[in-house]
């Protein structure tokens, strides 16, 4: 696992925008798995600069987001979809049909079905290249709450009591954050090819260093990021505050650079 540590918010939302950036140079037909949360906000903010300032150019990229709240419609300024668009789409040059996010009105008879088609339409379009992923207070990846199979998939899920309380800060109070979510399982995010996983401010510290260094759980899902291969992260201080390797982890960002290869 490579573990970067920034100065601050600015330089870690940089660093994960050249990851992305790099990939979309370099395969323009590239699939991005994006997720959403104030943690990635820097990272679209970047990319719309790099689009509008240098050309960087998504018209062939396709993207899936992790999850959507269950029983917000599309124009709710809450729902991620709104959230995508607002955020990164509208800003870019990508084209809206290949922009996917779990549809947050599909009726209950039709959740199951609605699941197992989102993940055939990941497949179809040649897997995740790169998926970014936050990290919730919780421990969550995506919304896959404490108790999530490590090898879950595309499914309803309810949301913990501390998430509502967390996500509570963008509704006008707790009783309007949704309880219910579609989100994609820890095993749909483990087979995206790569994993770009960021967190800022010493409130994730705790969880970043049980998601890095703990054991691999279910009571915190980030912590399955350890099975895979091929795995970046990029924390600012704040976030790395708890880390016991961040010594090892400086020294292998430097020995990166003079070698001029990752070392996952
Ligand atoms: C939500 C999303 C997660 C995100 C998490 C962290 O719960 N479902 O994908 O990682 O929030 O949010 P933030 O980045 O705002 O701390």
């Amino acid at each position: 696992m490579r573990v970067l540590i920034t100065k601050n918010y600015e330089e870690m939302s940089k660093k994960a925008a050249d990851v992305v950036a790099e990939l979309v140079n370099r395969m323009p037909k590239c699939v991005l798995g994006l997720a959403t949360g104030s943690t990635p906000e820097g990272l679209y903010r970047e990319l719309v600069r790099r689009h509008r300032e240098e050309g960087l150019d998504f018209s062939m990229t396709t993207t899936f987001n992790l999850d959507e709240y269950y029983g917000l419609d599309v124009n709710h300024p809450q729902s991620y979809r709104y959230f995508m668009d607002t955020n990164l789409f509208n800003g870019i040059n990508i084209e809206k049909k290949n922009t996917f996010v779990p549809d947050g009105k599909v009726p209950v008879k039709d959740i199951d079905m609605f699941c197992k088609e989102y993940e055939q339409k990941i497949k179809k379009a040649g897997g995740i290249d790169i998926q970014v992923l936050g990290i919730g207070g919780d421990g969550h990846i995506a919304f896959n709450e404490p108790g999530s199979s490590l090898t879950s998939r595309t499914r309803l899920v309810a949301l913990t009591e501390q998430t509502i309380k967390d996500n509570s800060r963008f509704f006008k109070s707790d009783k309007e954050v949704p309880r219910y979510a579609l989100s994609m399982g820890v095993g749909t995010i483990l087979e995206a090819k790569e994993l770009l996983v960021l967190a800022t401010g010493e409130k994730k510290a705790e969880v970043v260093a049980k998601a890095i260094e703990g054991p691999i759980t279910s009571s915190i899902t980030a912590s399955a990021i350890q099975m895979h291969p091929k795995v970046t992260v990029i924390i600012d201080e704040g976030a790395a505050s708890r880390l016991s390797m961040a010594v090892f982890y400086r020294f292998a960002a430097e020995a990166e650079a003079k070698i001029g290869l990752k070392l996952f």
